[in-house]
């Protein structure tokens, strides 16, 4: 099978699916654990079942190829220097490695008050006017507090900056062949202003550091040659992007999912115990990351299909989280399905395998912040608008705004 001779036609991407791709994924995983599609001028297979993608997020053969030189992508997050999320071991892990000292356990915990503080005003001021945009007034401040603001250690009252440089940015971090000229424009753009940003930032925690992950890195580049200063650099472009884009829509689209299921939103509030385990299930069923991609780092085989080193995939995680193989009522929106005592699968939300979300227990931290506080103090929780528009990213799906009425 050839990407020219395919039987089954690829058109998650279209605009006419961009609401709701999963009736599309559907069609993919009937028609195959390997489906062909050409992206731009390059035939890659997309691979739209659970046990598929588990192999080829896991598996040792699979991997970025950029620094052996083998990837058929274009993809310019690949290109910002410490971009570990696009490199392969053992250079990934010397950077996730100083990545992940701001997430041990105690420095998550000590995450928590402040994600508490930030909803909780937040939650306030929205009582008070008795109406709330979950995206602009909630989810986004919340993310600028937390990650530029409590990770980066930058000044909050630049949010607006952040929100519209991290847009582009995440926009453009489709590969290039689903971009038009003006958004990967808007993304170089971006990209100059941010990086200018947190040169002068950078240089500021060179002379008053603090207690956030950048003024740690800072002083690791100083101390020794384990980091360069272009890598904190891009650390600070990746952590901006990676982390905001995601937490956002997590809140946005699990919030969306709570208000056109009533039931499950009642069941939330009569059991709030539920609302952590919650979030896997709304990861699963509409998740902030649609897809990744893999290189073959050798010749292999997956679903069938024998791949030789160089070949591109697809890893269609938001369609494997909802492949009925691996799922009852994969279509359900059902909030107690990670709570039982023989919980789900794992979803494919935060991916697997060495890229597995560094950030995850900081999107759990928000995420349950922002859910439980406004569940406690907006008893009256309801849409208040008729439709959502979502914005136009292919990796990351999340919606403009979401009104909703508290009184
Ligand atoms: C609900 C929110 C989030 C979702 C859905 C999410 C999703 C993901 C996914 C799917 C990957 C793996 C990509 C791949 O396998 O190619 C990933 C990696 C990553 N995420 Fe998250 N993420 C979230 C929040 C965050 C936060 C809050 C941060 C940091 C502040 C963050 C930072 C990163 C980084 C640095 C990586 C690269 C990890 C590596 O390559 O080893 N993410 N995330």
């Amino acid at each position: 099978m050839t990407a020219t001779t395919a039987d089954v036609v690829f058109d998650a991407f279209e605009p006419e699916n961009h609401a709701d791709p999963y009736p599309v994924y559907r069609r993919m995983r009937e028609a195959g654990a390997v489906v062909p599609y050409l992206l731009g001028d390059v035939p890659v297979m997309v691979i739209p079942r659970y046990e598929e993608c588990a192999q080829v997020l896991t598996g040792a053969e699979w991997g970025h190829g950029y620094s052996a030189g083998i990837s058929p992508f274009r993809d310019t997050i690949a290109a910002i220097p410490g971009s570990f999320v696009r490199m392969d071991p053992p250079e990934h892990g010397r950077l996730r490695g100083l990545v992940n000292k701001a997430f041990t356990p105690r420095a998550v915990a000590s995450m928590v008050p402040v994600a508490n503080r930030v909803v909780d005003e937040l939650v306030d001021a929205a009582v008070k006017r008795g109406s709330l945009d979950v995206m602009d007034e909630l989810a986004v401040p919340l993310a600028v507090a937390m990650i530029p603001g409590r990770l980066l250690g930058a000044d909050v009252a630049d949010a607006e900056r952040f929100r519209r440089w991290q847009l582009a940015i995440a926009r453009g971090s489709d590969p290039d062949a689903l971009l038009d000229e003006a958004a990967i424009a808007e993304r170089g753009a971006a990209a100059r202003e941010c990086m200018g940003y947190f040169a002068e930032l950078i240089a500021r925690k060179r002379v008053e550091p603090g207690d956030d992950l950048l003024s740690e890195l800072v002083r690791v580049e100083q101390e020794g040659d384990m980091l360069s200063e272009p890598e904190v650099l891009g650390l600070c472009v990746l952590l901006l992007v990676a982390g905001m884009e995601t937490s956002i829509n997590l809140i946005g689209n699990g919030m969306l999912a709570l208000l056109r299921n009533p039931g499950q939103l009642a069941l939330l509030r009569e059991r709030p115990e539920l609302i952590a385990p919650s979030l896997d299930e709304m990861l699963r069923y509409d998740a902030p990351t649609q897809f990744t991609i893999r290189v073959a780092l050798v010749d292999t085989t997956v679903g069938g299909h024998e791949f030789r080193r160089g070949d591109g995939v697809m890893v269609l995680t938001a369609s494997a989280s909802r492949d009925e193989r691996v799922y009852p009522d994969a279509d359900v929106f059902d909030v107690t399905r990670y709570a039982g005592t023989r919980p789900a699968r794992r979803h494919l939300g935060f991916s697997l395998g060495v890229h597995y979300c560094v950030g995850a227990p900081l999107a759990r931290i928000e995420a349950e912040a922002a859910f439980r506080t406004l569940l406690e103090r907006a008893p009256e929780l309801r849409m208040a608008a008729d439709g959502v528009e979502y914005r136009p990213s292919l990796i990351h799906r999340g919606i403009v705004s979401l009104p909703v009425s508290l009184a």
